[in-house]
């Protein structure tokens, strides 16, 4: 049939979640990108709740041109993971960031405050005591685990208090985020759920996010914590999301509780896993460590600004997301129909040679270095980015002031998720300055 002819790409697995516990498979997108940079990526028919398939960009261009036109390329009709949903349960589990735009602004509008450029400014310091403190009991004592030790902490405090959670409540809420979104992975699983991720026996939780019954966990915290707000307002983003009316309409206590689930996967994981690897990437390129180290006044150093970039583009925590297109178009030539599904690799596109000069050199001095780390552009271009940047910033200020030598002493463990590229374990020993 002419869509199988059209479809055909080279044999490759970018998609099963054991690839990417050993590694992210760049010899397979760097395949895919000079093949087939518009892949038909087939499932095959016994693949759960995934579908029969999607296409698979790998190129920076296309993954941008997708991203910017989200009128053809809905994030809305079909949401943004892989997974195929029926109607209702895309309905609820939309949060913002599987709506499109006028509404999606609207929603958007609610929490940017909080998260903006120059609210930033405001936790800066915070955020920089808090990793001086973390360095300062880990340097120089034997062998720590960089993401307990080092990686967790920061992401998590920072967003307890532009939330307003309880600091008491904070290392229950995580964990149960953790479960919900590594719901492939052995080690974050649920006791009482398994792995729902290639399973089709999952049909009672399929209205909850990532299929996870423990989101209700989430739903009831969020109204709690809502219910307090509201006879005890502050300036943060539950009083915010406590009496939000979008519309004319309030939001239902579902949209509350998917809004701060989505807050809490996003927030977290993601930037915990940007320090992670941007440790590794220093212990590995020691040369580009000593280029930091070097710099006499860091904080003020154009270096750091292109430092904090080039790891951001390096870690590339988020391995894809999706839209479906909602009317019959073509990328890079290739047709693609309305209801396909398109998926956007943004560890691909972050080493796409035709964007990044010699793309698998870590250069902390990169420049021009327009990663997609936070998305490709366009209405969903990440509502965390600034957040991120300051996490990273501080981290490296504090490293490069206190550690003379970044050893890697054991393996380091991957998170079994194509969808986060992500580190449970590393091993380190941090030499002091
Ligand atoms: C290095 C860390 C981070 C990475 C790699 C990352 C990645 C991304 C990406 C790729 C998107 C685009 C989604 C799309 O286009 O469909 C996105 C959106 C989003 N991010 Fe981040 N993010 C990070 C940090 C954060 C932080 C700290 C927050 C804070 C809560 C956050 C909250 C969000 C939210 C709410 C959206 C949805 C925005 C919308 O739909 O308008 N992210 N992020």
């Amino acid at each position: 049939m002419e869509r199988r002819t059209d479809r055909t790409g080279p044999d490759v697995d970018i998609v099963s979640h054991d690839v990417y516990a050993a590694g992210l498979p760049f010899a397979a997108y760097n395949r895919l990108r000079a093949e087939a940079p518009v892949a038909w990526t087939d499932l095959g028919p016994h693949n759960g709740h995934h579908g029969r398939g999607f296409w698979s960009l790998t190129r920076w261009a296309d993954v941008v041109e997708v991203h910017k036109d989200w009128r053809t390329f809905s994030s809305e009709v079909g949401g943004t993971e892989i997974e195929d949903l029926d109607p209702d349960a895309i309905v609820a589990r939309r949060t913002m960031l599987e709506t499109d735009p006028p509404r999606h602004a609207r929603l958007r509008q609610l929490v940017n405050p909080a998260f903006s450029k120059l609210a930033m400014e405001r936790h800066a310091t915070t955020a920089e005591r808090l990793v001086s403190g973390l360095f300062a009991a880990n340097v120089g004592v034997g062998e720590v685990d960089a993401v307990t030790a080092l990686a967790r902490e920061l992401p998590i405090r920072m967003l307890v208090d532009i939330l307003g959670v309880p600091h008491a409540d904070a290392p229950q809420l995580f964990h149960w985020a953790d479960q919900i979104v590594y719901n492939a992975d052995p080690d974050h699983v649920a006791d009482e759920v398994g792995d729902v991720s290639d399973r089709v026996d999952t049909d009672p939780f399929r209205l909850l996010p990532f299929r996870s019954p423990v989101s209700l966990k989430v739903f009831e915290h969020m109204e709690r914590l809502a219910a307090a707000r509201r006879t005890d307002p502050a300036a943060d983003v539950i009083t915010v999301l406590a009496d939000a009316v979008v519309d004319g309409v309030p939001l239902t206590e579902r949209e509350r509780g998917t809004f701060l689930l989505l807050l809490l996967i996003a927030g977290n994981e993601t930037t915990r896993h940007s320090l992670t690897h941007g440790l590794i990437a220093l212990a590995e390129h020691p040369d580009q460590f000593d280029r930091l180290r070097a710099e006499p006044d860091l904080a003020t150093s154009p270096l750091l600004d292109t430092a904090v970039e080039e790891v951001l583009r390096w870690a590339c925590p988020q391995i894809h997301f999706r839209r479906t297109a909602t009317v019959d178009t073509e990328i890079g030539g290739r047709p693609i129909r309305a209801g396909d599904k398109v998926v956007t690799w943004y560890v691909a596109a972050n080493t796409d040679p035709a964007q990044f000069d010699d793309p698998y050199r870590f250069d902390l001095a990169r420049t021009p270095n327009r990663h997609v780390t936070f998305g490709g552009g366009g209405p969903h271009l990440c509502l965390g980015q600034w957040m991120a940047r300051l996490e990273v910033r501080v981290f490296l200020q504090a490293l490069a002031s206190s550690v003379s030598r970044i050893e890697v002493t054991g393996p380091v463990e991957r998170v079994r998720s194509n969808f986060i590229n992500g580190v449970k374990r590393c091993p380190v020993v941090l030499h002091p300055a």
